[in-house]
């Protein structure tokens, strides 16, 4: 992946199960689980959080590959909005660039549950992270984030509050945080997909011209680079193809209720 696209996979924090309310933090064994780019990978195993019966993360291979470029942008101040599995915090705060990460989390719970799962204070960059319980979209949420990076402007903004890829509502909630954060840079999961929908509404090639016209369409600042348009290019292609047939892992996912397939 780096060698093909510049940026590539990160360390993972260590879980363990937790429970908290109703939120949970279990292990699945071995399944074989598409990436974000194409291709079928068996995985000995992986994490995966859920809310009563919904599933909200995991760390498949295919929640990597989406967060990778994501990771590859953290530096200096970094704003998370979405804690999840804090598996964004912890790759974004172990890298040298990055001073301080801001994580947005409006649950409570998920952050008691990922206290507990993910060893929140033995990991290496601890004191560069604080955790912020607030609503990513609340009117507060400028003057929460302010207070915790002592007036830092944010460097990078990464939204992740959507349990489905491409969330239709997606870029303008990014948009609108975008306003109220002022990040010199900022992305949101999932926005290779929303690119992929904006080309085949408007005709076009998923080409760089293409996805620079897109992101200032959005008026959030997404930097782009070769290597990142090509990778949007791949990831289209895997998982917007023109007529789409269920692979043997999606329909294996299906059945088996994996989060985010
Ligand atoms: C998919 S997870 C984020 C995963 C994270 N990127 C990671 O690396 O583990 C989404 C999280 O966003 C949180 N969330 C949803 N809506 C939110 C909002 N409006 N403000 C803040 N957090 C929100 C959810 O509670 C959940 O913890």
């Amino acid at each position: 992946m780096r060698a093909a696209y510049g940026f590539g996979l990160f360390p993972l924090p260590s879980y363990r199960d937790a429970v908290v309310g109703d939120w949970r933090l279990v292990r699945y064994g071995p399944a074989p689980v598409d990436g974000y780019l194409p291709g079928v990978v068996m995985e000995p195993w992986r994490w995966v959080l859920h809310q009563g019966s919904t599933p909200w993360m995991s760390t498949s291979l295919m929640e990597q590959e989406s967060h990778a470029w994501h990771v590859h942008q953290a530096q200096g101040t970094v704003v998370a909005a979405g804690l999840g599995m804090a598996m964004y915090a912890y790759a974004a705060s172990i890298r040298p660039e990055v001073e301080r990460v801001v994580v947005v989390e409006r649950s409570p719970d998920v952050i008691a549950v990922l206290g507990e799962a993910a060893g929140l204070v033995d990991w290496p960059g601890r004191e560069k992270v604080a955790i912020v319980e607030a609503d990513a979209l609340g009117r507060d949420v400028a003057a929460r984030v302010e207070a915790a990076t002592g007036g830092r402007e944010p460097d990078y903004l990464y939204a992740d509050i959507w349990p489905d890829c491409g969330a239709a509502e997606a870029p303008a909630e990014t948009a609108a945080m975008v306003r109220a954060l002022r990040p010199r840079a900022a992305g949101w999961w999932g926005q290779e997909l929303s690119f992929g929908l904006w080309c085949r509404k408007a005709e076009r090639e998923p080409d760089e011209p293409a996805l620079r016209d897109y992101f200032a369409s959005t008026g959030i600042p997404v930097p782009v680079t070769p290597g990142y348009a090509a990778f949007c290019a791949d990831v289209i292609a895997g998982r917007l193809p023109r007529r789409r047939w269920p692979t043997i892992a999606r329909l294996w996912a299906r059945l088996r209720g994996s989060p985010r397939p």
